[in-house]
């Protein structure tokens, strides 16, 4: 039968509102929407879809079910796999959730909040410390990504050590199935053992099982004190020993480690030479690092530089700097968030995000820097992450003089030699991005056949019309 896309477009708008479904034939700029953040990956929309509760979002995926067009879950659109835009094949559509974005409810004596999936994740956070909680998930996209969109990415960031990441936050999940019927998880329970878990099946799913709509989470009382401090270390292996060592002194203060290699801070100068002087001589690798507890602010400085003097004695670093306010704070936090925005202007850049247990790491680095060197010659590793979840974005950039068109036609021999490495040491290629499009053939190589089978199994049964993101992860 054939497809009267007019007609489709008149009954979503009956659905939903005029205003709130946007089409390229009635001359709206979609490519907000059909282009990812990167600029990798782009397809065309039939339609980009803005319901306002899960009413009508269990009214939009029961009108696409019924006439075979896909749906493709779009939270803040900041994704690095290019998970939330339409695949080239077949008819999609991108629902947006943006506008499901009110606080349901915050209850701070059950430290706990209940939002709708549309909301930016910086306003929770900003709505949680008006209530004098944390919530901890924190990363550079916090202005513009949505709940739903770092639950269905299960978003990792900088505190993860500390907190954990996404699927630790959340408590329960109200979610759209691929039918439109909706399933009620929302509850905020740390205990309830009733048979299967059915919420984490939508956690890291990518939008490939159901809309999320809405989330209940874990907040924690809001830490008083803070302390930053930037520390130069002569290789990752030190690194990696003053990771011990600060968490031996501090234990449960560290909250953040972030490990940032020499070149990535002078692509960062180059491209934002604004940064402020950090230490005075340069050193091959950096460390980030930030505490928090609950006293005063000159305690804790206190005993941070207490324990960065002995580490500095012991031999775990070769210089370090103690944000002395929350200005120079801020200002070591900017230079860590803008590597990504440095490599983004830099363009052609191979971009990686793989895990290993943190052990590992050093041997890792130390042997694929020269490989990478001796297969691409002049290569520019640009290497940053979270050390003390032991994920690396192990980045690497053009040689100089090789145009980025021709240097990504090079992303599978470079994925190859690096991931064949990362599986082989039990590691994973994707720590906390996720698969979307771009790692989709690569997770056919490295999981397991029975691991494949049961993630087609699970699709089937839920989605077995393929409403749901197709072309994504599997
Ligand atoms: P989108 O990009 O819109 O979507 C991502 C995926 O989720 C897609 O598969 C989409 O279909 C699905 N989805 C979205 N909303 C829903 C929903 N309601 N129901 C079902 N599926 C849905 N990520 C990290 O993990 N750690 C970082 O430190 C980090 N830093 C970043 C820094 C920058 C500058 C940028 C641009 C990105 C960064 N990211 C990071 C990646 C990105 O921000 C996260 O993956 C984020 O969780 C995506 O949220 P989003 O709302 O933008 O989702
Ligand atoms: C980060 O850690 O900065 C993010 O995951 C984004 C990136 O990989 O650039
Ligand atoms: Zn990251």
């Amino acid at each position: 039968m054939s497809f009267d896309s007019q007609a489709w477009l008149a009954e979503a708008r009956a659905l939903i509102g005029e205003a709130h479904v946007l089409s390229a034939d009635c001359g709206d700029d979609l490519s907000a929407y059909t282009r990812d953040w990167r600029n990798k990956f782009e397809g065309p929309a039939l339609a980009v879809l803005r319901p306002a509760d899960t009413g009508e979002v269990q009214a939009i995926v029961r009108l696409a079910a019924r006439t075979d067009v896909a749906l493709v879950p779009q939270g803040g659109n900041t994704g690095m796999c290019g998970a939330s835009v339409p695949t080239a094949g077949g008819r999609q559509a991108v629902l947006q959730l943006g506008r499901l974005n009110r606080i349901l409810e915050l209850d701070p004596e059950n430290n706990t909040a209940t939002v709708e999936a549309g909301c930016i994740l910086q306003t929770l956070q900003e709505q949680a410390a008006a209530a004098g909680r944390l919530f901890p998930l924190s990363l550079g996209a916090e202005g513009s990504c949505q709940i739903g969109g770092n639950i269905a990415t299960n978003a990792g960031g900088v505190q993860v050590l500390r907190y954990g990441n996404m699927r630790d936050l959340v408590l329960g999940l109200e979610v759209v199935l691929p039918d439109g019927e909706r399933l009620d998880l929302l509850r905020g329970l740390r205990k309830d053992n009733t048979g299967y878990d059915l919420k984490q099946l939508f956690i890291g799913a990518e939008g490939t099982l159901g809309i999320i709509t809405a989330a209940t989470v874990k907040l924690f009382p809001a830490p008083g004190a803070e302390a930053v401090a930037f520390a130069g270390v002569s290789s990752i292996a030190q690194a990696v020993q003053l990771l011990g060592a600060m968490r031996g002194r501090l234990g449960e203060r560290i909250t953040a480690f972030e490990v940032i290699s020499g070149a990535a801070v002078d692509l960062v100068r180059h491209y934002f030479p604004d940064t402020p002087p950090l230490l005075e001589g340069a050193c091959p690798w950096y460390v980030l690092m930030e505490a928090s507890d609950g006293g005063s602010d000159e305690a804790l400085h206190e005993a941070m530089q207490t324990a960065l003097m002995a580490c500095l004695e012991d031999g775990c670093l070769q210089d370090v700097v103690l944000a002395g306010n929350l200005a120079q704070g801020q200002a070591l936090w900017m230079l860590r968030e803008n590597i990504t925005h440095a490599q983004q202007m830099d363009g052609g850049n191979i971009k990686h995000d793989i895990s290993l247990p943190i052990s590992r790491i050093p041997a890792f680095v130390e042997q694929m820097l020269p490989r990478l060197q001796q297969a691409f010659p002049g290569v520019r590793p640009i290497v940053y992450g979270h050390l003390g979840d032991g994920n690396l974005h192990f980045n690497v950039s053009a040689p100089r003089g090789v145009a980025p068109a021709a240097w990504q036609r090079e992303t599978d021999a470079v994925n190859t030699l690096l991931h064949d490495v990362v599986v082989a040491m039990r590691g994973s290629i994707s720590a906390e991005h996720g698969i979307g499009q771009l790692k989709r053939h690569e997770l056919a190589l490295y999981k397991t056949p029975a691991e494949l089978d049961v993630m087609r199994r699970i699709k089937q049964a839920l989605d077995p019309q393929g409403v749901m993101n197709p072309g994504k992860v599997l």
